[in-house]
């Protein structure tokens, strides 16, 4: 699909990963719905890049509501949804077996809704509009990018709930494309691995540089518009779906 005229809903918008690709959708002439909590960063974002080409709707993509209601108001605005980019998404770290206790099961639960049923509900509500649009030359009536992790496959120590979440999101891209393909609706995965966004920004430069230095090439963090760079290609390339594509400059995670 051709990014000039492309509406997306991206979730995790308003920062990091979301925030770039939002921002290189409009730069080549789409428009956007972020759908994030951040109200503040949204709005900031919406004000940099022009009302015109960028809606906030505070979600919380667990919700049913919240996202039926958010898809419903980019169809309003825009008029349809052609692609949705999943980059909401939260992280936790904790022992399967800690030192004083057992893993919180609370944390481990609320990691899988955050990440993997968050992403399922907002495939499902926005496929359901991408399913109106009316086909392209190729057939394609819309396009869903999730984002995985490195963690799917090689999860570090502490990692159990956000591996086994992002897991869940590689596990279930083959079978959504499959279901979507009778509507023109292609499924891929981006699997980052350190990337340098607000999720870093809190740790010192040493630590950023070394965590750089274990990428065998390019040596550093990535860049969020790197992220927006494959994103692009993958609304753009017909052939990519059903897959999980690393991110990662041949990083392989140990186990901590
Ligand atoms: N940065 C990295 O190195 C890296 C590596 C691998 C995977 N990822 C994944 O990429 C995605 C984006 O990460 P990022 O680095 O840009 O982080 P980030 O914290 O900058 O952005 C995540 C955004 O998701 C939003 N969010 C969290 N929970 C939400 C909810 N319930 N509903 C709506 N919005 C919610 C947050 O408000 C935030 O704006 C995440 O899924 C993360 O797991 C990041």
């Amino acid at each position: 699909m051709k990014i000039k005229g492309l509406v997306a809903v991206v979730t995790g918008g308003a920062s990091g990963l979301g925030e770039a690709a939002v921002t290189r959708l409009v730069e080549n002439g789409g428009r956007a719905a972020i759908l994030d909590l951040q109200e503040e960063r949204g709005a900031a974002l919406v004000e940099k890049l022009g009302s015109d080409n960028v809606l906030y709707i505070k979600t919380n993509v667990t919700s049913e509501e919240d996202v039926q209601s958010a898809v419903n108001q980019a169809v309003e605005k825009f008029g349809a949804i052609h692609a949705a980019i999943n980059c909401a998404g939260i992280g936790a770290a904790e022992k399967t077996l800690g030192k004083e206790k057992p893993h919180d099961l609370g944390v481990f639960t609320k990691v899988i809704q955050v990440n993997l049923i968050g992403t399922f509900n907002v495939i499902r509500l926005a496929a359901e509009k991408m399913a109106q649009n009316a086909p392209n030359e190729e057939g394609e009536r819309g396009v869903i990018i999730n984002t995985a992790s490195v963690a799917a496959f090689d999860g570090q120590i502490g990692q159990a709930a956000y591996s086994a979440s992002k897991g869940g999101i590689v596990g279930m891209t083959l079978p959504i494309a499959r279901d979507l393909s009778r509507n023109g609706i292609r499924v891929m995965t981006i699997a980052p691995g350190l990337i340098d966004t607000p999720l870093f920004a809190g740790a010192p430069e040493k630590v950023r540089q070394a965590l750089g230095a274990m990428v065998p090439f390019p040596p550093r963090l990535g860049y969020p518009s790197e992220y927006a760079m494959l994103a692009q290609s993958i609304i753009e390339n017909p052939l990519l779906n059903g897959e999980t594509i690393r991110l990662d400059g041949a990083i392989r995670m140990q186990p901590k």
